[in-house]
């Protein structure tokens, strides 16, 4: 089984992704972290984030273990994210890994922006989750907080508002629901609740399949 779940920058999939791969004991993608990679490899490297032949080399040779690296999740490391994702090349040499890591038995939860429009358009359940921009960025702001990163809320904000614009308005996979994708808008929902009507959503999805079958 594969599970799609794409949305905007901090609607809180990360979070449900893993809960729901966990559930159903499914691998888990955080397809983000490939664009962050990618993203700080070049900022590491001191190249320039505009340059999209050094980008996409980064992306055909990512080292893994920058995954791991504490700037990963950082605001910088977001929207310099978004950048390279713009890029078609970088999005081209990341597609295959994707692929086949969703192919890959017993299936996969994939979170990201293309997950259910480009990556695994055959996707057994596709949810879009959302929420109000400021709404996210309480939630990134709180995060960032956590992890002792002192930002402005209003900054937070203009960054949200900034990455969705380049996520949604970009020529290359932009972020959009698929059209068999289910609205899950988080925006009143703690996660628990979130997880609930996610689990809502793909139980009915495989009663259909079991109903179907037997
Ligand atoms: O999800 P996260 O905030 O970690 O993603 C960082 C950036 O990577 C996003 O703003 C988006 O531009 C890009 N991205 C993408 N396609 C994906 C996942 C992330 O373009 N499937």
């Amino acid at each position: 089984m594969i599970i799609a779940i794409d949305g905007p920058a901090a609607a809180g999939k990360g979070t449900l992704a893993r809960k729901l791969a966990e559930h159903y004991g499914l691998r888990f993608l955080d397809t983000g972290a490939l664009y962050r990679a990618v993203a700080l490899s070049l900022l590491l490297a001191g190249a320039d984030i505009e340059d999209e032949q050094a980008a996409e080399e980064a992306a055909r040779q990512l080292d893994q273990r920058i995954l791991s690296h504490p700037d990963l999740r950082s605001a910088g490391t977001g929207v310099a994210a978004s950048k390279v994702a713009a890029m078609p090349g970088v999005r081209a040499a990341l597609l295959d890994y994707q692929r086949r890591f969703a192919a890959t038995p017993p299936g996969a939860v994939l979170d990201g922006r293309d997950i259910g429009t480009v990556v695994c358009p055959d996707a057994d359940v596709k949810l879009f989750v959302t929420a109000s921009p400021e709404v996210r960025a309480k939630r990134r702001w709180l995060e960032l907080k956590e992890r002792g990163e002192e930002v402005a809320f209003e900054q937070i904000l203009q960054q949200v508002r900034e990455r969705d614009e380049r996520d949604m308005n970009r020529a290359d996979a932009p972020l959009r629901p698929a059209e068999d994708a289910h609205l899950l808008d988080t925006s009143e929902l703690d996660i628990e609740a979130a997880f609930r009507a996610a689990r809502r959503i793909i139980d009915a999805h495989l009663k259909r399949g079991s109903d179907r079958q037997g």
